[in-house]
């Protein structure tokens, strides 16, 4: 049996049930590839898997090693992979019910993966694929912006909103942010027009921020009278998009909306976060740093990442990676899964995406 480092928790609990010890080193299945970790990044889903908030949805074997953000590289593949060579650099956002990254090696799904940028070292490219996509299937999935039209991204200091401000703004739409003091030169500089701070719920909302806007994308923890107040911004025949629970509909103006619920999807993936970040792209990555730990080199320390998921705060960085010019098109990915966001799953690609050598539709029906 061979073994590696790794971060797990044998119970549910605050941080302190966090163990660093020796664990099996996993063996890749059919359709998985074994990665040799470079970094993983924290996010806040996993603080809430560690406390056992998540066990009816998405229960998990202990101990659980957590992580679900990987940047690596190929160390080996299961029956059925086809694509990937050994030792090529990828990134992934892992099932929130398996082993994550916060180990020497992690299992992904070949579909998951995606080739990481050229431009970002490995520690930097963990800070993308959770939050990339979230922001991506928010605004382009479920509101299906386009150019011209206004956003409001409620929560823009954060990850998700770092992006969501740049691929909304990159895509053409006018930006409306709300942000902290601390974030909001950097949230303008993303590319939003105005910039409001933190939402005051006992004024009239319309007065800080304008509108109505074509969408909503709430960030932040709402009560069901602030919800309500958001789904007030939506203009008629718009939506609102929540990644924090379901804002209200108002079948009357028209006005739908979307929880969000973020997938792991390779075929996204590249777009939304890598492919100008392989470019050379313009825009900013907003995405919280990934936690390498100690300062330490990032390529295979596990060591480092023990911290990842602690969620200290002084951990987290905001690194100012340079991401790609986003919406619709970038790099396919070097692996197996290569779908075309245009065509609904089943049809064939687009074009642009068949010259590209992709087989198939990856589109979602939405939900
Ligand atoms: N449903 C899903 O699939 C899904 C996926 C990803 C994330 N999420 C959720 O989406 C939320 C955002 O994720 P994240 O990764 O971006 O979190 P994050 O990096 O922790 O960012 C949160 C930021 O929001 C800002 N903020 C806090 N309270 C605010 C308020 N009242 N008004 C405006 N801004 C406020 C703060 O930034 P400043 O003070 O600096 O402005 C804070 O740093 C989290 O609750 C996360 O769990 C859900």
């Amino acid at each position: 049996m061979s073994t590696m480092k790794a971060v797990r928790f044998h119970c549910y609990g605050d941080s302190g049930v966090l163990v660093h010890e020796e664990a099996e080193r996993p063996v890749p299945g059919p359709g998985q590839v074994l990665v040799r970790v470079a970094a993983t990044s924290f996010n806040p889903v996993d603080a809430t898997i560690r406390a056992g908030r998540l066990t009816e949805v998405f229960p998990v074997e202990l101990p659980h090693v957590p992580g679900l953000d990987v940047a690596g590289t190929v160390a080996a593949f299961g029956p059925g992979v086809e694509g990937p060579r050994v030792g090529e650099a990828v990134v992934a956002f892992l099932p929130l019910d398996a082993d994550g990254a916060a180990a020497e090696y992690a299992l992904a799904p070949a579909a998951s993966l995606a080739a990481a940028p050229r431009t970002l070292d490995l520690a930097d490219a963990a800070a993308l694929p959770a939050v990339g996509l979230t922001a991506w299937q928010a605004l382009f999935e479920h509101a299906g912006l386009r150019a011209g039209q206004s956003v409001l991204v409620n929560g823009a200091g954060g990850a998700v909103g770092g992006y969501a401000v740049q691929l909304a703004a990159a895509a053409g739409a006018r930006v409306t942010a709300t942000a902290g003091a601390r974030s909001a030169d950097r949230v303008r500089g993303y590319g939003a027009e105005r910039v409001a701070g933190y939402l005051d719920h006992t004024a009239p909302l319309a007065d800080a921020v304008g509108g109505p806007f074509d969408a909503v994308l709430n960030l932040v923890a709402t009560t069901p009278e602030e919800s309500a107040a958001l789904t007030g911004l939506v203009a008629d025949g718009g939506i609102a998009v929540s990644a924090t629970g379901p804002l209200p509909e108002d079948p009357a103006r028209g006005v739908r909306a979307a929880a969000l619920f973020t997938r792991s999807d390779a075929a996204t993936g590249p777009r939304s976060v890598w492919c100008g970040a392989g470019a050379g792209g313009a825009h900013r990555a907003g995405g919280r740093g990934p936690v390498t730990g100690g300062g330490s080199s990032a390529e295979g320390d596990a060591e480092g990442r023990a911290a990842a998921p602690d969620a200290a705060p002084g951990r987290r960085t905001r690194r100012r990676a340079r991401v790609p010019p986003p919406p619709p098109f970038g790099a396919p990915s070097v692996l197996t899964v290569r779908s075309c966001v245009r065509s609904p799953v089943g049809a064939r690609p687009c074009a642009r995406c068949r010259s590209q050598g992709w087989s198939g539709g990856g589109r979602r029906p939405r939900r």
